[in-house]
């Protein structure tokens, strides 16, 4: 079912070694042990991904965010871990490391890089995305990679890595920005297609990776991360650049870019927009996690009536676990852990894919 890694991966970049580095294998387990008792009403797959280069990369060159993408989801169904699986996102570089044919696609050879960032689900279908050109990539139940994907012609460049979902409109909110394209303000509909509501032509092209948004503006952040092929020394060319300013734009949702209006802002650079207080829950000794992911309890009405669930990598053991926590004793024990067979390297987003949203019920997968 697993084997220990051939290569030596632990040598050059830091995101090379320790639980930063990739696993070689595919991952297939079945009936996994549980400490403590899964609620019974989580019935779906607990999602994450992350870069998990499929051959050993050049590690002068190796930059985390460029690499093969892995997908990992846990299956819970009535009290039970059923299936644990990591599965490679078929990129051009994975089908062609593992011996198979490329995934099909609206465009071959183009728009077909790494995708490693997050999940979402358009229409009743679940992508694995990544932002800066690369097209989505669909999943089956089972995380096998199906099809690269333009929401049915509907995307005019590649998608985001981190869209937001609007409970009010049912939509999803997306920048998307790429080499030789102005950013795009783009909205997903429930119907899993897309439409460019804005192009805002700048002088550069900024890294946006995160979309904030109120009733009536996206948020756009124009920060000094910006494409600098010329002076990139790695894979990933988004480079610090010292001579430009920060400036968050606000957009008419209806995307009317004459009233786009720019604000300065302290110089910075902003991956992510979070509102609000922190509290702590300690793993312990060695342990760390992953972006915890909240799962609201069906039918709740309070609005931390649910779990957070996170992966969980144990140093001690060089092995991962799911640890659900009660969202109202976030303090407290946890309530399971699932113990995996595989250590689940660092990453970046997931999300809960419950099964009851493949009737479309579902705004996403994160
Ligand atoms: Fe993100």
């Amino acid at each position: 079912m697993n084997r220990e890694p051939a290569h030596d991966f632990t040598s050059g970049s830091p995101y090379l070694t320790a639980n930063f580095a990739p696993v070689e294998v595919e991952t297939t387990a079945f009936d996994l042990k549980v400490t403590g008792s899964i609620p019974a009403e989580l019935a779906g797959r607990f999602l994450r991904i992350g870069p998990n280069p499929a051959t050993p990369p050049d590690a002068a060159s190796y930059h985390w965010f460029a690499a093969t993408g892995m997908a990992h989801g846990l299956r819970l169904r009535d009290g039970k871990a059923e299936w644990f699986r990591s599965r490679f996102v078929k990129d051009a570089a994975a089908s062609t490391a593992m011996g198979r044919e490329p995934i099909p696609g609206p465009a071959p050879q183009r728009r077909d890089g790494p995708v490693n960032t997050n999940f979402t689900r358009v229409g009743d279908k679940v992508y694995a995305i990544v932002e800066a050109g690369s097209l989505p990539v669909e999943l089956d139940y089972e995380l096998e990679s199906v099809a690269r994907s333009d929401f049915d012609g509907t995307l005019e460049t590649g998608f985001t890595g981190h869209p937001k979902f609007d409970p009010v409109t049912g939509e999803q909110h997306a920048l998307t920005y790429e080499p030789g394209e102005p950013v795009r303000y783009v909205s997903v509909g429930r119907d899993g297609r897309a439409t460019t509501k804005a192009r805002i032509d700048l002088p550069h092209i900024p890294l946006i990776h995160d979309v904030a948004f109120t009733a009536s503006f996206i948020v756009v952040p124009d920060l000094p991360v910006t494409f600098q092929p010329q002076t990139a020394r790695t894979a990933f060319p988004w480079l610090w650049d010292e001579s430009r300013e920060s400036r968050i734009g606000l957009l008419p949702r209806n995307g009317d870019v004459s009233r786009l209006q720019w604000f300065s802002a302290p110089r910075c650079f902003v991956f992510h927009f979070v509102n609000g207080t922190s509290e702590v829950h300690d793993f312990g000794p060695g342990r760390m996690t992953l972006e915890p992911v909240f799962v609201r309890r069906p039918g709740a009405v309070q609005e931390d009536d649910g779990w957070i669930m996170s992966y969980v990598y144990d140093g001690n053991r060089n092995l991962s676990d799911v640890v659900i926590l009660d969202a109202q004793d976030f303090a407290g024990e946890p309530i399971a852990t699932i113990h995996l067979p595989v250590r689940v390297p660092f990453g970046f987003h997931g999300g809960w894919a419950a099964d009851t949203h493949l009737s479309r019920e579902a705004p996403d997968a994160s």
